[in-house]
């Protein structure tokens, strides 16, 4: 079958990027949607089950390290269109294995663009028609003060946890390809998504299954720190927008505009919990622990959303009362996805079936 685009989406067995192949796959029956993910801890292919047998959805599985390896799949499948999701995204496991988030981050993305220029290069059209976007978070603009303002596009970056900081290098490199090599790029920077299949190292999934478990809530420091939260399907709409319609070059920030202090998020999580259980009100407070903060932990995170709003038309659509009831009943009502992340059962599983190849 010939298709109208043939689009690389990198990352999608994740969680932000298996809503975003999720969403092409159905809304593009008439594009190719290739997922190239390299299974981490954090990549899962029971998030993309309901898209697996679709005919214009393909998986590979590989590192976007692989220079060579990513060179011969944008060949292979004629790739016009790359959505770059895939890194290594948790603050706390950067603080213990910085070089890992550099290799993904920085060394990966730089492997991605090279091999994409290479290839775009090759063909008699070059870039015409082409389009590298790469996702990002707002943690590059660093911390903000709790009456600071918000970030917007212009805010200088200044990354404080080796995590945003291998972000904000993949975003200079970026930037780089597009002003030294015409590279047709773009970038947005999301704030914290919160949805289903996210991985249970995260406050709203972690707090879940520990609520439902009965098990500790460990809120770090004092729980003062203030995030703006998105529902993932939102980002993932944003995403489709800003890689139809946005301009080459630009950046976007995505945002939802829905700041919360931990404490206050924790508090709701608890009541929504409880309540979904069949648990007496109150019955899971208890569970907070405060325990010692994480070092360097950014105070403040809240997005500037108004260029995305005004020049692509694009705003969150469900309310953080109505996102959080359907994220706590996704996940009271998939134990078996929590159960199999957080038992390692379905990494052993894959490290089976791709033995060898
Ligand atoms: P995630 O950790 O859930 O998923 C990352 C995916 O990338 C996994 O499927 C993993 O297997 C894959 N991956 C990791 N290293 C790889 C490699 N070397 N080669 C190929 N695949 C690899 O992450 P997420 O929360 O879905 O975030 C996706 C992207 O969005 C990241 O770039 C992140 O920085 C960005 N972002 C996330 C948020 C958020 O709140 N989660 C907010 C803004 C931006
Ligand atoms: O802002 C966008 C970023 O949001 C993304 O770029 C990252 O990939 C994503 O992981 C997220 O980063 P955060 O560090 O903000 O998310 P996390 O869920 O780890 O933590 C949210 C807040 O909750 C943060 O202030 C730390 C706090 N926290 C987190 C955990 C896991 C706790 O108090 N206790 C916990 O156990």
């Amino acid at each position: 079958m010939n298709f109208k685009r043939n689009i690389l989406i990198t990352g999608g067995a994740g969680f932000i990027g298996s809503h975003v192949v999720r969403l092409f796959v159905n809304k593009y029956p008439d594009y190719r949607i290739v997922c190239l993910d390299k299974l981490t801890y954090a990549g899962n292919l029971a998030n993309l089950r309901d898209v697996e047998t679709a005919p214009n959805y393909d998986f590979v599985r590989g590192d976007i390290c692989d220079y060579e390896g990513v060179l011969k799949i944008l060949g292979d499948y004629h790739i016009d269109g790359i959505i770059h999701l895939a890194a290594e995204s948790h603050v706390d496991r950067s603080i213990k294995d910085p070089f890992a988030f550099a290799k993904t981050n920085v060394m990966g993305t730089l492997s991605l663009l090279q091999a994409a220029k290479l290839y775009w290069e090759s063909l008699p059209e070059g870039y015409e028609g082409k389009r590298f976007y790469h996702i990002s978070t707002d943690e590059v603009y660093g911390a903000l003060e709790p009456n600071g303002g918000l970030f917007t596009e212009q805010t200088p970056y200044a990354p404080h946890s080796p995590y945003s900081a291998s972000k904000a290098s993949s975003d200079h490199f970026v930037r780089a390809y597009h002003d030294t090599y015409g590279l047709p790029t773009i970038i947005s920077n999301c704030s914290n998504n919160y949805g289903p299949y996210q991985f249970p190292e995260k406050l709203i999934p972690l707090f879940i299954n520990n609520i439902r478990q009965h098990k500790p809530l460990p809120v770090y420091g004092k729980g003062e720190n203030v995030r703006d939260w998105l529902y993932v399907e939102d980002h993932a709409r944003a995403i489709d927008l800003i890689f139809h319609e946005g301009k080459v070059a630009e950046t976007y920030n995505i945002g939802g505009n829905n700041e919360w202090r931990n404490i206050d998020l924790v508090r709701v999580l608890i009541a929504t919990t409880d309540r979904l259980l069949g648990n007496p009100e109150g019955h899971s407070l208890d569970l907070i622990t405060y325990v010692t903060d994480r070092a360097g932990h950014d105070l403040r995170y809240a997005i500037d959303s108004t260029k995305l709003q005004q020049e692509l038309g694009w705003s969150p659509s469900l309310q953080f009362e109505e996102g959080i009831e359907k994220t706590v009943r996704w996940y009271l009502t998939n134990q078996e996805w929590l159960d199999g992340v957080t038992s390692g059962d379905y990494q052993r599983y894959y490290e089976e079936m791709y033995k060898g190849r």
